[in-house]
C-alpha cells in the first residue's frame, strides 16, 4: 500500500478528544503513513484547553502550521498530500470551505483538496443543524468532500468518553484508507 500524505485540521467545535485520538491512532498507524500536517484554528487550542483541560497538542511528533501560513506544501495541489481530515469541523470552517473562502490555510487546504479531486473528510460537530449547516454540507459533498459526523455509535458498548469517541475517528480511519483493528458490527461472532 502507498504510504499516505495527510492533513489534520483541528477548528474550534467541540469535541477536542477526537482530534487527540485521531492523532494517538495515526501515531500507531506510522507504517502506513509518510506525512501528517498539522493545522489548529486558534478557537481549536482554546477549546482543546478548555475541554482537555492541556496544550498537549505541542507533544506531538508531527509537522504543526500556522492557521496562516500559505507557504504550507499542502497549500498548493503540487505538494500531493492526499487526504485531508478536519476533527471536529465548526460550521464556520464548513461554510467558508462549501463557499470557497480561502481566506486561512484550513479552508485552502480543504479547497486544494476539492479542486484536485483527492479525499476531504469533515467530522462536523453541532447540534441541531440550521438549513444553512445543512446547504453547506451538501454542496462539500457535491464537491466530492465526505462528511462524517461527530456522531459515536453505542452497538460496541463503550463504558468511557474515549471509548464513545473512538468509534467516530475509528470511521475516519477507514475512510481515510488506513488500516486498523477495530470493533466491526457482528464480526468474530
Ligand atoms: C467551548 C466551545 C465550544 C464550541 N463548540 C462548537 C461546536 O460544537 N460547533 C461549532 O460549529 N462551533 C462551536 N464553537 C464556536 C466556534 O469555535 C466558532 O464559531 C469559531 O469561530 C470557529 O472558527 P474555526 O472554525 O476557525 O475554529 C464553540 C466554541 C467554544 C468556545
Amino acid at each position: 500500500m502507498k504510504k499516505k500524505k495527510i492533513i489534520v485540521a483541528i477548528t474550534g467545535a467541540s469535541g477536542s478528544v477526537y482530534a487527540k485520538l485521531l492523532l494517538n491512532n495515526l501515531l500507531q498507524l506510522a507504517d502506513q503513513i509518510e506525512a501528517v500536517g498539522v493545522v489548529m484554528s486558534d478557537n481549536a487550542k482554546e477549546v482543546w484547553r478548555f475541554e482537555l483541560g492541556n496544550s498537549d497538542y505541542e507533544q506531538y511528533p508531527f509537522t504543526f502550521y500556522s492557521k496562516m501560513d500559505f507557504n504550507a506544501p499542502f497549500a498548493s495541489g503540487s505538494a500531493k498530500f492526499d487526504t485531508m481530515i478536519i476533527i471536529p469541523c465548526s460550521m464556520g470552517t464548513l461554510g467558508r470551505i462549501a463557499h470557497g473562502i480561502s481566506n486561512d490555510l484550513i479552508s485552502r487546504a480543504a479547497d486544494v483538496i476539492l479542486k484536485e479531486r483527492r479525499k476531504l473528510i469533515a467530522v462536523v460537530r453541532d447540534t441541531p443543524f440550521s438549513l444553512i449547516h445543512i446547504n453547506n454540507m451538501k454542496t462539500v459533498t457535491e464537491a466530492g468532500g465526505i462528511i462524517c459526523p461527530a456522531s459515536p455509535s453505542y452497538y460496541s458498548i463503550p463504558t468511557t468518553i474515549e471509548e464513545a469517541a473512538q468509534t467516530v475517528v475509528s470511521r475516519v480511519i477507514d475512510l481515510a484508507g488506513l488500516e486498523q483493528d477495530s470493533y466491526r458490527w457482528n464480526e468474530n461472532q
